[in-house]
Formats: structure tokens, C-alpha cells, sequence
């Protein structure tokens, strides 16, 4: 896929770019601290990405366990519109474990890494950077075997030599890698930064303009978003992302966040997405829900306050036009009304609004004392659902 790049480089506004969404929730997600599924909650999970219109889903690690294999093999029977990823280091054995876990995918791709930073080879690997590029080229080799379709990952690529990330890309793509997955593992840089690696390395690597970028960015400084926007207007096709944004310590890119980014702003970014984003909430909750893994109150879009507005003055402002405090349609994004709970701040005027949406009409007299109560009931229970409010509209309007 070619990204359009203006005179200057730029990922051109004009004329969007489609941007493939890769979900790794059940392979990098999944390795948040106590988030493990069974194979059979894989299997749901994955099916519900499908109908989110992910592009590529990642369902494990194949070698890592018989479960996680028996996982990957049953999405890939299974989901036949979604391309899925066999993930595996640069290892024989792995490369084999994913490639038949993978086997009847009718869309597969092997994703195949190793590091490239100087801290990695020297500490983890204990290689050389020659050793490391020819496994890299060997490797790669290996799964083309099998696989057209290769992605190759320089783990740890932003907090590596530029120098070193060219030579491995073009010694991958030498040998038939198809994408490059430039990782900001730790998530250590800056979006000037991550974007002008991909820059450099589209414009330097020989071979550099045949394949497909993808940005990989974890979120330590909570700069995954940025950093895979800064991707995409430096040439990336493809972005990886987790639903909620779980992952390895502070996580990775959140599918919700990145997703709502280009959707609100198509026209700054130049960029568009495949996802239904009326899936994004019920596909928020399922993964919530089954890795035991609770949603931040203020996590932007499928947070609980991520749509509350308890000042009344907002209220009021909503009311009359709802873009004068709301940038998003929370509809847009299948989250129910009921989550927007009134609270002490809300005024009068969204308390009549809210009972007129469940057909309570009240008197100017009916109302002020409902709004007494109303805050009584704020006080003690922070929000107020709308089950109470109504029955304190009842109580009012039977006693009179
Ligand atoms: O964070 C990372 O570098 C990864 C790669 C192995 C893709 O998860
Ligand atoms: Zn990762």
C-alpha cells in the first residue's frame, strides 16, 4: 500500500490515507500483569475485532503455549475476511510453530523480530550487530518458505543507530519482508522523533519505497497516540494497537483513542480507517471484562466520564447545541445514553431534559422540588442513575 506524501513529505489532507489497524490485544495485550485468557475467550475476542473491521489481529505467541497455539489456529479457521498475524522471534522453532498455527488462515502473515538496539544485543541477545542482521536476513528467508506475506519488527527501534535500523531494513527486505515495524518499545520517544525515523529509514533504506511501514508504540510517557499519528505523517500504513490500550507496563496505543483521532480529525491527519466505530464501546467492555482489567473513569472515549458533563453551565450549553462542549457523538461509538449520569453540578434544565427523554413532564413547582431532591441524592451518591431520578419524579408528581 502506498501512503500519499506531499512536496513536503507530509501525509497529504486531501486525499486520506487507509489505515490498516492492527490489533495485538491478544498476543502484546495480553501480556499485561494478570490479564491471561483462555483459549475460548480468544476466540470471542477475536470475533468481535472481526466485527469491529480490524485488519489484521494478532492472536498470540504459537510457541508459548499449547493454548495460545490451539487459539491462534482456531481464529485463523475460523475469521476468513481478517488477515492474521503468526507472531514469532527470529527462531526457527517459532517461525514453524506460527507458520502451522496459521496454515489455514485464508490471510495470514508471519511477524517476525528481533532487537536492534545496542542495549538489547549487548544485554539481552549478547550478539554482535553483524550476527544479529544475519540472523535477521536468515530468518526472514526462512519464512518466506512458507509465507509471502513477511512483517519484520527491529524491536526496540526508536533507541537504536539509525545507521543499524537501514542496514537490518534493507537486509530484510533483501530477503521478502512486504512491512517494516519500527517499535517504540519502551515507548521512549517523542513524536518528532519516532516520525522522522520513518522518514529517514522510507527515504534511506535500498529497497525502502517497496514495502509497507507500521508504527508499534508503547505508552510509558503517554505518548503512544502522538507518536503513531507522527507515524502516520511520516508514511506508516499500518498502526498496531490494543483495545482499552492494555499491554506491557503503561500499555500500548489504544485502538479507541487513535481510532477517534483520525475519525474527528480526517481532515489534519489525511487519514481513515475500516473500523465500525459503534463496535468500539461493547468491544471496550468485553475485553474490560474478561481480562479483569477496569477502565480508567476519565480514559478518552470508552471511559465512564469520558462523556459526562456535570458543570451546569456545560449542561445547559449541550442542551442548546451539543458541539458546544461535545467533539464526538458518543452514539457514533455505540456507548448508551444511560452512562451519562447526572450529578450535584447538573442544573435544572438537564434534569427537565432527562426526564422528558423518558417522557416525565413536570411543572416549573414539580420540577424545583424533583431538583431539591435531585441534589440531596447527588450528595450522598455522587451521580445520580436515571432509575432514581426517575422514581423521585414519580415520588413528586404522585404526592401531588
Ligand atoms: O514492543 C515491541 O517491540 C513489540 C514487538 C516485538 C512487535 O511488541
Ligand atoms: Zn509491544
Amino acid at each position: 500500500m502506498t501512503v500519499n506524501i506531499n512536496a513536503n513529505n507530509q501525509a497529504d489532507s486531501t486525499n486520506p490515507t487507509r489505515i490498516r489497524i492492527f490489533d495485538t490485544t491478544l498476543r502484546d495485550g495480553e501480556q499485561s500483569p494478570g490479564a491471561s485468557l483462555e483459549p475460548q475467550q480468544k476466540i470471542v475476542i477475536a470475533r468481535q475485532l472481526a466485527k469491529l473491521g480490524i485488519d489484521v489481529i494478532e492472536p498470540g505467541f504459537p510457541i508459548s503455549s499449547p493454548g495460545d497455539f490451539a487459539a491462534v489456529q482456531q481464529i485463523s479457521r475460523e475469521l476468513h475476511h481478517v488477515e492474521i498475524a503468526g507472531f514469532a522471534r527470529a527462531v526457527k522453532v517459532d517461525i514453524d510453530a506460527a507458520v502451522k498455527a496459521t496454515q489455514e488462515a485464508a490471510k495470514r502473515r508471519l511477524h517476525l523480530f528481533i532487537s536492534s538496539s545496542d542495549i538489547h544485543l549487548d544485554f539481552q541477545l549478547r550478539k554482535s550487530r553483524e550476527q544479529v542482521v544475519q540472523i535477521a536476513r536468515e530468518m526472514v528467508a526462512y519464512g518466506k518458505q512458507f509465507v509471502d506475506e513477511i512483517e519484520f519488527s527491529a524491536m526496540d527501534a526508536s533507541r537504536s543507530g539509525r545507521e543499524f535500523v537501514i542496514e537490518m531494513v534493507e537486509a530484510v527486505i533483501a530477503e521478502g519482508a512486504t512491512i517494516i515495524n519500527l517499535p517504540d518499545t519502551l515507548g521512549y520517544a517523542m513524536p518528532e522523533e519516532y516520525g522522522e525515523m520513518f522518514r529517514v529509514v522510507r527515504q534511506q533504506a535500498r529497497g525502502g519505497d517497496k514495502v509497507s511501514y507500521s508504527a508499534h508504540c508503547h505508552n510509558d510517557l503517554g505518548l503512544a497516540v502522538a507518536n503513531s499519528l507522527a507515524a502516520i505523517r511520516a508514511g506508516a500504513t499500518q498502526i498496531e494497537v490494543t483495545v482499552n490500550g492494555i499491554g506491557e507496563r503503561a500499555g500500548n496505543c489504544s485502538l479507541e483513542e487513535l481510532v477517534m483521532a483520525i475519525e474527528t480529525r480526517k481532515s489534519a491527519i489525511g487519514a481513515e480507517t475500516g473500523i465500525v466505530t459503534g463496535e468500539i464501546y461493547e468491544t471496550s467492555r468485553m475485553v474490560s471484562r474478561a481480562m479483569h482489567f477496569p477502565i480508567a473513569f476519565n480514559k478518552p472515549i470508552v471511559g465512564r466520564n469520558a462523556f459526562q458533563h456535570e458543570s451546569g453551565i456545560h449542561q445547559d450549553g449541550l442542551l442548546k447545541n451539543r458541539s458546544t462542549y461535545e467533539i464526538m457523538d458518543p452514539d457514533a461509538m455505540g456507548i448508551p445514553r444511560d452512562m451519562i449520569v447526572l450529578g450535584k453540578h447538573s442544573g435544572r434544565h438537564a434534569i427537565k431534559h432527562r426526564l422528558n427523554e423518558y417522557g416525565v413532564k413536570l411543572d416549573d413547582a414539580q420540577l424545583n422540588e424533583v431538583y431539591d431532591q435531585f441534589i440531596a441524592k447527588a450528595e450522598e451518591l455522587k451521580l445520580v442513575p436515571d432509575n432514581v431520578l426517575i422514581s423521585l419524579a414519580s415520588e413528586t408528581t404522585e404526592q401531588q
